[in-house]
Order: C-alpha cells, then sequence, then structure tokens
C-alpha cells in the first residue's frame, strides 16, 4: 500500500495548489497594471482640475503661493505643467527640489504589454524616481497636462495591493484544495484504497471466498470496476477450486496408468511365450492377444507422455528446418516406409528459432497420423504419399503437411484438437492434434486443419520472427 505522502490524495493536492497558484500569477499581473494604471489616473485628474483652476483665473502667475502649495499636496505632485495652443504654464511647490530627470507615464498609451511592463518597473526600480505623468483632457487632444511626482507613494501602494492579493489568492487556494480534497477523498481515493487493499489481501489466500470484494450500488466507473473486480475473484475462485480438483484427478489417473502399464507389460512377455505354444487354436488366437497388449501398452504410453509433457516453455535455438522434418518423419516411420512415399519440400538452407524437440514432436504427430490413415485405408487414387514444405504467406510463415490418403473422418473433424475426444480411430487416444496444437501455440503459432478436396491436410502458422535467416 502506498504511504500517506505517495499516495493518490498527495498528487492531486499538490497538482490543484500548484495549478491555481499558477492562474494567480497570471491574473495578478494585469490587475496589478490596472491598479497602477488608475491610480496614475486619479492623480493625472487632480492635475486636470487644477489646470482648470488655473485657466479660470486671468493672472495665474500671481496665485497666492497657498492656493498653489495646496493644489499641488492634494495632487501629491511636486509640480503640474499645462500646455495648450503653443503656451505652457508651469506651477511648482515651493522649495521642492526639481529633479533633473523624470521617468515618463504617457498615460495616452494603453495597450496591456505597456501597461503591465509599466507595473513590474514600478514594483522593481520605483523606489526613489520621480515620475512625470503626460496626459490629456478628456475629449480636448490639445491640452496636455504633465503632472511631476515622486514614485514612493506609487510603489508603496502597488506592494500593499499585491500582498493583499497574494493573502486573498493564497486563502482562495487553500480553502479550494481543501474542499476537493474532501471531494476527491470520498469520492475516488477511499474506494480506489478499497479496490487496491481488498486485491492485496485477495492475491495472498485467493482460495478465501470471504475475501471476494463486494460491489457498492456506484453506477460509474468506480463502480464498474468494482463489479468487475468482483466478478474475476470470484472466476479466480472457481477456476482455482477446478484446477485442484483436476490435478488430484490427473495424479490420480498417472498413478494407475503406471501401474497398468507395468501389469500389461508382464502381461505381454507372456503373451509373446503363449504364441510360442504348438497348438492351432492358440496359433491363431495368439497374436490378436499380442495385438491388443500392444495397443493397451501404446494407450497407456501416450496418457502418461501428455501428463508428462507439463507446460514446459519453449528454449529455442536456430534450428534447420529440412533436417527437424526429416527426423521427424522417420521418427513416425515414414522415411524408409515400403508403401508410403515421403517427399520433403522444406528449401536446405530454411532455419527457424524454435525449441527442436517440441517442435519436431508437433511433425511426429501431424506423420504418424498421415501414415496411420494411408496405412488403414490406401491413397485415394496415385501412390501413397506425405509431403511437407513451408510457404510465406501474408500472415507469417505457413509450414505445410499434406497426404493423399482418405481425409479426416466425420468423427475426427468434430473434436480435432480436443485430447482425449478427437480420435477416430481403434486404440487412438486423440492427444497427438491436441499436444501439437498447444506446443505450436506455446511457440506463437496456430496449427490448424485445412479443407482440401482429396487427402488431408493442416497448417502451422507460424510469426515470421521465429525466422532464423
Ligand atoms: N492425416 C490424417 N488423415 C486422416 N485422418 C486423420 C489424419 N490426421 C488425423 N486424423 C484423424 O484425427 C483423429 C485425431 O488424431 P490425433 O489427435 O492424433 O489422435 P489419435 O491419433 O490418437 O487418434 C485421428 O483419430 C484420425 O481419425
Ligand atoms: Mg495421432
Amino acid at each position: 500500500m502506498p504511504g500517506p505522502f505517495s499516495g493518490l490524495s498527495v498528487k492531486i493536492i499538490a497538482t490543484i495548489v500548484i495549478v491555481i497558484l499558477a492562474v494567480e500569477v497570471v491574473i495578478y499581473l494585469p490587475s496589478a497594471a490596472s491598479f497602477r494604471q488608475s491610480w496614475l489616473n486619479d492623480r493625472l485628474r487632480v492635475g486636470i482640475v487644477a489646470a482648470r483652476v488655473l485657466d479660470a483665473v486671468p493672472d495665474a502667475m500671481n496665485l497666492p503661493r497657498m492656493l498653489t502649495d495646496r493644489l499641488l499636496t492634494s495632487a501629491g505632485a511636486l509640480a503640474i505643467v499645462y500646455r495648450r495652443e503653443g503656451q505652457s504654464q508651469l506651477i511648482e511647490l515651493e522649495n521642492a527640489d526639481m529633479p533633473r530627470v523624470a521617468v515618463t507615464v504617457d498615460m495616452r498609451v494603453r495597450d496591456p504589454a505597456t501597461l503591465i511592463l509599466g507595473a513590474l518597473d514600478t514594483l522593481l526600480f520605483g523606489g526613489a524616481r520621480t515620475l512625470r505623468i503626460v496626459g490629456e483632457e478628456i475629449g480636448q487632444q490639445e491640452r496636455i497636462i504633465e503632472v511631476l511626482m515622486p514614485e514612493a507613494p506609487l510603489r508603496a501602494d502597488l506592494l500593499v495591493y499585491s500582498r493583499n492579493l497574494f493573502v486573498l489568492s493564497l486563502i482562495l487556494a487553500v480553502i479550494t484544495s481543501a474542499v476537493l480534497y474532501v471531494f476527491v477523498s470520498r469520492i475516488l481515493i477511499g474506494p480506489i484504497r478499497r479496490l487496491t487493499g481488498n486485491m492485496v489481501r485477495y492475491r495472498q489466500a485467493p482460495e478465501n471466498a470471504t475475501l471476494i470484494v463486494t460491489p457498492s450500488a456506484r453506477r460509474d466507473e468506480i463502480g464498474v470496476m468494482e463489479q468487475e473486480l468482483a466478478a474475476m475473484e470470484a472466476d479466480i475462485f472457481s477456476m482455482l477450486r477446478q484446477r485442484r480438483h483436476l490435478a488430484d484427478l490427473g495424479l490420480a489417473v498417472a498413478k494407475i496408468n503406471h501401474d497398468l502399464r507395468n501389469t500389461l507389460t508382464s502381461a505381454q512377455l507372456l503373451s509373446d511365450q503363449v504364441a510360442n505354444v504348438d497348438d492351432p487354436n492358440v496359433q491363431r488366437l495368439a497374436p490378436r492377444l499380442v495385438h491388443s497388449i500392444d495397443r493397451a501398452i501404446g494407450f497407456a504410453q501416450s496418457v502418461l507422455d501428455y501428463g508428462r509433457q507439463s507446460a514446459a516453455p519453449p528454449r529455442p535455438v536456430r534450428v534447420e528446418l529440412r533436417q527437424l522434418i526429416e527426423d521427424a518423419a522417420f521418427e513416425a516411420g515414414l522415411v524408409g516406409h515400403p508403401g508410403i512415399g515421403f517427399v520433403n519440400a522444406v528449401p536446405a538452407a530454411m532455419t527457424l528459432v524454435v525449441d527442436p524437440d517440441q517442435f519436431a514432436r508437433i511433425f511426429i504427430n501431424l506423420f504418424r497420423n498421415a501414415r496411420e490413415a494411408l496405412e488403414a485405408n490406401g491413397a485415394d487414387r496415385d501412390a501413397p504419399g506425405v509431403e511437407a514444405g513451408i510457404a510465406e504467406g501474408p500472415d507469417g510463415l505457413v509450414l505445410w503437411v499434406e497426404d493423399n490418403g482418405p481425409g479426416l473422418p466425420p468423427r475426427a473433424r468434430e473434436n480435432l484438437f480436443v485430447a482425449f475426444e478427437g480420435s477416430a480411430r481403434a486404440g487412438g487416444t486423440g492427444l497427438g492434434l491436441a499436444i501439437a496444437r498447444e506446443l505450436a501455440e506455446a511457440h506463437g503459432g496456430r496449427l490448424g486443419h485445412v479443407d482440401t478436396p482429396r487427402g488431408t491436410r493442416f497448417e502451422l502458422l507460424l510469426p515470421v520472427s521465429l525466422r532464423g535467416n
């Protein structure tokens, strides 16, 4: 289980707080700019009022000092310049030491980038500078007002504004994430924790049916997850139980079969001796007895083999396919067979990367079936023959085995590839093709019967990646 600080909820909350703060930063810049803009506008407005007053007075230059000083202080200004129709007027604070340089802020420029840069400029460098605010009277373009004032008060106000905004954002982020935390943990994290906890416990004891999760009544994705998990755990539970029973049965069969084979082997020795008795009746019956016992031993042996060929995964190495096919045909009794011809059509250079033993067993089974069918029924018209080869198809490599025998009997067709069911011949187990298919699948391949007008054809489709050259 994830610890308290590595779980989903912490990740979600951290993401939310970071996103909210990032959004606040983005919002902060324009709002600081507009705060500064309106602050400056207020000062300019006072300057305009002062200029109007000057305009109304006939002899502005000789206004009482007290009056002009009050006008200027109310605007927080050091000086006000008023230009119109080519002339300009200046009133300035008495005893103010006029700065030589001032930073000009033109209120007529209003594009957002300039405003934002101006606000940042004030915040970073506005400690001791003097501002020259330039603007015009509304609707009177030719009347220009300039207000000269220190930047420090603006900066102080802007700082207070920023701090308030920051505190507000922080409160907002905390409240939002707290609300979301409660929501997320109730709706998501809690149920997911329950599910993961259940999975962990169930995996440790999958045979305990009481650990199967009980789905809630939710109908969203989590509800589906709960239902699917419950169904999956129930499936696993019954599959495990079934598998255990099957394994027990299999063990019992193997034991019985083993004893049976030993007993049959003794009977075989006896029947061989019986065959030597010089009695016409015995001479007539003995071969049948020997044959039956041989068949029973063969059956017992192949069942034992099926049990033994446990699910060992293939150990692939590079093999020469032509030789492998040749050996398999030999082992299946096809090479050197007096009545059946065998053609190996695999090119000599062909190599595959497969498990040699398992792969050979696939073909031994196919060849043996073909031989048995041909021996029992003969060929349709030509001389009996079996042929194997390889071709490159659109879906991969196709290895094929074909004979011109009688074709699959209908009974075999129905349960082909099903262990103990697929046999349609006396003494057959129906294991050959089942084993062959299993081995093919373990190699990522697919073994199938292909319908042909005459004879029998099996095809093994292999991924091209198994090609060795
Ligand atoms: N080449 C073939 N020609 C005709 N019938 C075949 C051929 N291959 C398989 N069969 C039929 O398929 C059945 C199943 O084969 P298999 O799984 O090897 O089991 P078994 O050989 O033990 O009967 C066989 O009994 C046989 O009737
Ligand atoms: Mg067979």
